[in-house]
């Protein structure tokens, strides 16, 4: 199964994009055929300073080195080092009525909150199919704001292929009701906007300053608590394989033990989890050379893959003449 993901460079990491997102992501490359990129165009539609859009680029290759992305077991690359996306837009450009991205919610949410109503963003679900197309995908694992894009991707797709024969492979969204929402500090979802994250990648005086901003409840150290309505332990047991969980639950349900301990104890687990992620992620970022040189690597295997789609769509289109 030919699984594909784009990923925005959107600056910093927290737990929720880690355990929601990225761990699962990684762990296709050991079954599926895994394709991964970075969307460095699409962001340009909310980044508009070159320096932070480059800079975020290499760090979002490296955060998904370091957390064990396998650029030998997957097809990974920044999406601009493929130009043939852009070329394969435009082509599907031609297949995609206009009532069809008037209805993406995604584009009119950003309009509502104020994004300047320009064409990238409105085209933003085009390149978005190009990105699926071009590689053929079978599925696409994304958050649940996306599925739209997924859904318009087979649209245009179906379209396509209508005219001119089975080109393109219909891609199917991947929704993951399994994975549970990460809480943040106050027990609502964890995400930057609510700023109430646990960020990966931090040294160690910033990290255990959030975690011991976690909210919890004013019950007495030696009272029984309840580790259910718990925001520690709703994170803790990320970290806990199921024999570790229930002993942690024995914990709370007896009494006796403080939430400023447990903190400690969490603020330890997660350090002692990322710390040989954290220092991949310098050596990484220490040598952008070598980075650059897995990047281009990864989309010189990708063009490979680009150009025998786009072959068969300049062929049935006249393009190539
Ligand atoms: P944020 O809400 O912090 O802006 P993003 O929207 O950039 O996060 O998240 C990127 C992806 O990370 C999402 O599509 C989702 O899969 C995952 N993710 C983010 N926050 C959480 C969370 N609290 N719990 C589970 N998954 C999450
Ligand atoms: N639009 C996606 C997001 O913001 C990122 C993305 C770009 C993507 N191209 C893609 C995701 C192709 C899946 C497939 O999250």
């Amino acid at each position: 199964m030919r699984v594909l993901s784009g990923i925005q460079p959107s600056g910093s990491l927290h737990l929720g994009n880690y355990f929601g997102m990225m761990q699962k992501m990684i762990a296709y490359q050991e079954q599926q055929e895994l394709y991964c990129f970075i969307a460095n165009y699409h962001a340009m539609t909310s980044v508009s300073d070159g320096k932070t859009l480059a800079s975020g680029t290499l760090e979002a290759a490296a955060n998904f080195l370091a957390l064990g992305l396998d650029p030998e077991k997957s097809m990974f690359w920044v999406q601009s080092d493929v130009p043939e996306v852009q070329e394969l837009t435009w082509i599907l450009s031609n297949f995609t009525p206009m009532g069809l991205l008037e209805r993406c919610h995604s584009y009119k949410d950003k309009i509502a909150r104020g994004a300047a109503a320009n064409h990238g963003l409105f085209a933003y679900p085009v390149l978005m199919s190009a990105d699926i197309l071009l590689f053929q995908s079978e599925k696409v694992p994304v958050g649940r704001d996306q599925k739209q894009h997924v859904e318009v991707t087979r649209d245009i797709a179906i379209k396509f292929n209508n005219e001119y024969g089975d080109i393109f492979t219909l891609p199917e969204a991947e929704i993951d009701d399994q994975v549970a929402t990460v809480p943040g500090l106050d027990g609502q979802k964890m995400s930057k906007s609510y700023k109430n994250t646990i960020d990966l990648f931090l040294d160690e005086k910033p990290l255990r300053k959030q975690i011991m901003r976690i909210v919890t409840d004013p019950t007495p150290v030696e009272e029984p608590k309840n580790p259910d309505a718990c925001n520690v332990f709703q994170i803790f047991r990320l970290f806990l394989d199921k024999e570790q969980e229930s002993s942690l639950r024995r914990r709370y349900l007896v009494g006796g033990l403080g939430y400023g301990e447990v903190k400690q104890e969490l603020f330890e687990t997660v350090r002692d989890f990322f710390a040989p992620y954290t220092e991949r992620r310098r050596v990484l970022l220490a040598e952008k050379e070598e980075l650059r040189r897995i990047l281009s690597w990864g989309a010189e295997k990708a063009r490979q893959v680009a150009a025998r789609t786009l072959t068969k769509v300049r062929k049935k289109t006249g393009l190539s003449y």
